[in-house]
């Protein structure tokens, strides 16, 4: 018989001692897939959102998925990390917190700097001081591969990192910067997940900041026109929202100490140009939508902030947490395609 991989062992040692788990940012697309996962495996969970870019619905689809049991381990509040005593609420009697609140997107970022500054580096302050005050056991959080900035080298390793190409870049790295001092300052111990492009379920594929794969599918779908950016040889690390599910569950339940206070490269470790995702994505809608046989995309320029390619080593993750991610693009694409095609 195989090895179970430390993520199916963590599962099972979950299920047998259920614990009790803070997802801020819980209506949003990563939040609610790890809410989804932590009611399936019995977990109590306390959610934090303000609703800024996340979604009742996302909260009610998730309800559909579990039983009504799991369901009422879940306590929802309505609150802004902005807000130090919503943090504070928050964290009460938490074991781990899962901090994915803050607001995505650098053209948003480019365009209010003000306001991603605010959720992003004010309100991460506020959970890093409720959650080291509650004394939680691990403070995990969402970090981001676009700290990696103007720096060229390929592919990404945690300690070589450049200058930041946006505001939104800027906030991702203070955090990093912030975790690394509450572990020097006051002894509390993070870990960073710098996500690469995550795609899946429950990701949004409206407003003028969606991401690129809901945004071409729910485009596709429609049958509007598909914009690339550039030459469309820029290219990205999608990993698909299991994988990220996995990371962050490794790393909240870590029992390594060499693993804590740092940060990890979420992502598959392989590379694919916007021109090869519009390919993929085109293979899997023709069959349902025929007219789609002779669709093209439209090239526009390139947009101001984006890194132009971006692929990471997933070395220390597999490492130091066991990380395995268990879906490439094409099998995600192929598991999140029913979820995008009911959408429309
Ligand atoms: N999706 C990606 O590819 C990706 C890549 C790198 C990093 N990240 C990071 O992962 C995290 C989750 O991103 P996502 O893709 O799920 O985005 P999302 O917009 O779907 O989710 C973010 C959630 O945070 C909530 N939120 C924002 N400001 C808040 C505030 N002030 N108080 C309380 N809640 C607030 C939003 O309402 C939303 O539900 C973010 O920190 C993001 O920066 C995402």
């Amino acid at each position: 018989m195989q090895k179970p991989t430390a993520y199916q062992t963590l599962q099972t040692q979950l299920q047998a001692t259920p614990r009790t788990w803070l997802i801020t940012g819980v209506a949003g697309f990563i939040g609610s897939n790890l809410l989804e996962t932590l009611l399936k495996l019995g977990q109590r969970v306390v959610g934090l959102d303000n609703f800024a870019t996340g979604h009742q619905r996302n909260l009610d689809e998730v309800q559909t998925l579990v039983t009504p049991v799991q369901w009422g381990n879940f306590r929802f509040i309505q609150g802004d990390i902005r807000e130090l005593a919503d943090c504070q609420r928050a964290c009460d009697g938490v074991d781990y917190v899962l901090h994915q609140a803050a607001l995505g997107s650098v053209p948003r970022s480019l365009q209010d700097p003000i306001t991603t500054n605010a959720a992003n580096i004010a309100g991460f302050l506020n959970m890093l001081v409720a959650a080291r005050d509650a004394k939680v056991q691990s403070f995990t959080y969402a970090a981001s591969s676009s700290t990696y900035g103007d720096h060229p080298a390929l592919p990404k390793v945690e300690d070589t990192i450049g200058k930041p190409l946006s505001p939104y870049a800027v906030t991702k790295y203070v955090n990093e910067l912030y975790a690394e001092v509450f572990a020097r300052c006051y002894g509390f111990n993070t870990i960073g997940l710098r996500y690469f492009n995550v795609f899946g379920p429950r990701q949004d594929p409206e407003g003028a900041y969606a991401a690129v794969i809901p945004k071409w599918i729910a485009s596709l779908i429609k049958g509007e026109p598909v914009y690339i950016n550039g030459d469309g040889e820029t290219s990205r690390d999608f990993c698909f929202i299991a994988n990220v599910v996995q990371a962050n569950l490794l790393a909240a339940t870590t029992p390594n100490p060499d693993a804590k206070n740092q940060v990890y490269n979420v992502a598959v470790g392989d590379r694919t140009s916007l021109n090869e995702l519009y390919a993929q994505l085109h293979r899997h809608l023709l069959p349902r939508y025929p007219r789609l046989a002779g669709a093209q995309p439209v090239h526009r320029d390139f947009r101001a902030g984006d890194v132009r390619h971006s692929l990471a080593d997933i070395g220390k993750a597999q490492r130091l947490l066991g990380y395995a991610p268990t879906q490439r693009i094409g099998e995600g694409l192929a598991l999140a395609m029913p979820w995008y095609i009911g959408q429309k």
